[in-house]
């Protein structure tokens, strides 16, 4: 057992400055350090990224710094806004930023629906699997109104599905990134040793 804390990133999918997405990973995120992780929260409303271009991306202002949060992470709590079925734009523009970075890690992801987001659970289990990324077997949803109200989180199934979280991304998340850490410093054959420096 490593005695680091496991580090996640929070990344705060919705540009809507009253988001219900935001009141629930901000919940989250305290819950998450309450069980001795470290939470960055990324929040892309007050952390505004430039369109993804890539002549442009990784010399913009800020992209350094913000590298070296995704590289810190060895979770992303992704929490997007159910658009359309999809993704936020915003959540989609983080992503198209890196790839590389999210190797061997675990996603496990929060999105606000009223139709239980499995399509917008599945676009992030597609954009993990892209990336040689992990997800949970499972991803958590809610309804606004029904389950968030006045930025408390109402419902007792919600509680309890994130209270299942929370367990899971320390215990998933601390398994997998220690066996990254031994595969990059590892010599066996493996998804990882294409990413050894
Ligand atoms: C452009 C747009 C598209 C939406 N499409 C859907 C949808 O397809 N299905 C759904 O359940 N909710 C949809 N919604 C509702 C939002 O997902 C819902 O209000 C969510 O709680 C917003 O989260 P936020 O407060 O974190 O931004 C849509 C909202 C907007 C603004």
């Amino acid at each position: 057992m490593s005695d680091q804390p496991l580090q996640v990133l929070a990344v705060v999918g919705s540009l809507n400055p009253t988001s219900v997405t935001r009141s629930v990973l901000l919940q989250l995120a305290e819950r998450l350090r309450a069980d001795g992780c470290s939470v960055d929260l990324l929040d892309l409303e007050k952390e505004p990224l430039p369109l993804y271009n890539p002549d442009t991306a990784y010399d913009a202002p800020g992209f350094d710094a913000l590298q070296s949060r995704i590289d810190r992470a060895d979770v992303y709590v992704l929490g997007t806004p159910d658009y359309h079925g999809s993704i936020s734009s915003a959540m989609k523009n983080f992503l198209d930023h890196f790839w590389r970075e999210f190797a061997g890690k675990l996603f496990a992801t929060i999105v606000a629906s009223h139709e239980k987001g499995l399509t917008v659970t599945d676009q992030l289990r597609t954009v993990a699997r892209q990336c040689y990324a992990w997800t949970l077997p499972y991803g958590v949803a809610f309804a606004d109104e029904e389950d968030v109200r006045d930025g408390q989180i109402v419902s007792h199934a919600l509680k309890k599905r994130l209270e299942m979280f929370v367990r899971d991304v320390r215990v998933y998340g601390g398994l997998l990134a220690r066996q990254r850490r031994a595969d990059l410093g590892g010599a066996e054959p493996g998804f990882m040793a294409r990413h050894r420096k």
